[in-house]
């Protein structure tokens, strides 16, 4: 399947860590590593209080910022909630939903994974879904069978046109920072499931092909490029190497270096 269609996108997760005042200093370092005019969309998903500062520093780089989560509901009383028009107001262009972390210790399901996706487009983010298999789900030859539950629920009532404006990551959750990344041809193989599944299950072949699909589980400096290199995945979720700059900027360049 031909990668001009879509977007590349290597997107940072840096869940509950940095602090606002080593934005600027991170940012820095970030860009100096990397080559201008770098031809993919570097994203950067930030805990929620250090957004204005990842917008402040970020702003004349190819650097976009990212949430990592968002509430299903519009506004009202939903103490310690953010909407998705709060992001959308201080220039929040993607925001992760669905991340395991999120579906194992806040018991998030599918249904209200799905009612994120839909606030978020609403206010015009793009939502990175994550969906993935557990070491037992795997163990048990269940990974197709579980990944294709949660995109056809985490999908329900999104029009075509409305799921190309959905980038997806396959994330095994047994690989996520645990240093044990899935092999390349594993990682393909889901990837690349998930684009049939879409094509023939859901949608069509033109509206899957244009959805970026990444991978995400302990991608570092050394593994991206191979990673990167496979058919069907079109970009990364990073973690832990994200909150490197040099290791982060080698992982964008190995990206950009797959266009
Ligand atoms: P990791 O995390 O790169 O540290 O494995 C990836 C993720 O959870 O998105």
């Amino acid at each position: 399947m031909d990668k001009r269609f879509r977007k590349t996108i290597i997107a940072g997760n840096w869940k509950m860590n940095q602090l606002a005042s080593g934005v600027p200093a991170f940012v820095q370092e970030l860009t100096e590593g990397l080559d201008a005019g770098a031809g993919e969309e570097v994203v950067l998903c930030v805990p929620f209080p250090l957004i204005p500062a990842m917008k402040a520093a970020a702003e004349g780089t190819v650097i976009r910022t990212g949430a990592q989560d968002v509430s299903a509901h519009e506004k009202g009383a939903y103490t310690g909630e953010v909407s998705a028009a709060m992001l959308a107001d201080l220039g929040v262009e993607y925001c992760i939903i669905g991340h395991s972390e999120r579906r194992a210790y806040h018991a998030e399901s599918d249904e209200l994974v799905n009612a994120k996706l839909k606030a978020l487009l609403a206010a015009g983010i793009v939502p990175i879904l994550c969906v993935g298999e557990s070491l037992e789900q795997r163990d048990a030859g269940e990974t197709l069978h579980v990944v294709s539950n949660q995109v056809k629920a985490d999908f329900a009532g999104l029009s075509a046109e409305q799921a190309r404006g959905v980038v997806i990551a396959y994330e095994p959750i047994w690989a996520i920072g645990t240093g044990r990344t899935a092999t390349a041809e594993q990682a393909q193989e889901v990837c690349s499931f998930i684009r049939e599944y879409l094509a023939e299950k859901v949608y069509d072949w033109d509206t899957s092909k244009a959805i970026s699909v990444l991978y995400g589980g302990s991608m570092n400096a050394k593994n991206a490029a191979e990673l990167l290199d496979q058919l069907d995945i079109d970009g990364g979720l990073i973690g832990g190497a994200s909150l490197k700059p040099a290791d982060f900027a080698v992982i964008v360049k190995a990206g950009n270096e797959d266009e």
